[in-house]
């Protein structure tokens, strides 16, 4: 559901020497985090994602630079512009995504909660939305 996807304000330790956040699996989000993913060196006008996932949660934080993330459950759409380090997008499973609008040097992190396995993909937006539409039968 779209609605669990929401924006998380991350802890911040400011400090005149450089700000610090961090991210505990479990505690600050809602999984226990597998594996640490990201996206750089994105040329202008390219577009990522373009897949949803059939278990896995994430969290999508803009380590750098800014972006933003369209957001699809099968029925409701959003857009959520990332642009703080200290701020992180939990997308839950079963939500279609493409990313664009990379500014540059933007770089693009994500904290997953399972191993890489092509076989939680829905790469196909026509065959997300069959098994969205069986799952709200
Ligand atoms: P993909 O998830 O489609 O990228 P995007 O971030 O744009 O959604 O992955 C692109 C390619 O990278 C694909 O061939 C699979 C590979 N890949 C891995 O091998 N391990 C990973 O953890 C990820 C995220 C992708």
């Amino acid at each position: 559901m779209i609605e669990q996807c929401s924006i998380i304000n991350l802890p911040r330790v400011n400090d005149p020497r450089g700000n610090l956040t961090f991210v505990e699996g479990g505690n600050h989000i809602p999984f226990d985090i597998s594996r640490v993913y990201y996206l750089y060196d994105v040329p202008g006008g390219a577009e990522r994602g373009g897949h949803a996932h059939k278990e896995l949660h994430q969290l999508i934080i803009a380590m750098s630079g800014s972006f933003d993330i369209h957001l699809d459950d099968g029925h409701t759409k959003k857009t959520v512009h990332l642009n703080r380090s200290y701020q992180g997008l939990y997308v839950c499973p079963m939500i279609w995504r493409d990313i664009d609008n990379f500014s540059s040097g933007a770089v693009c992190m994500a904290l997953a909660s399972e191993y890489y396995d092509e076989l939680d993909y829905y790469r196909d937006y026509q065959q997300f939305i069959i098994d969205v539409q069986k799952n709200t039968k």
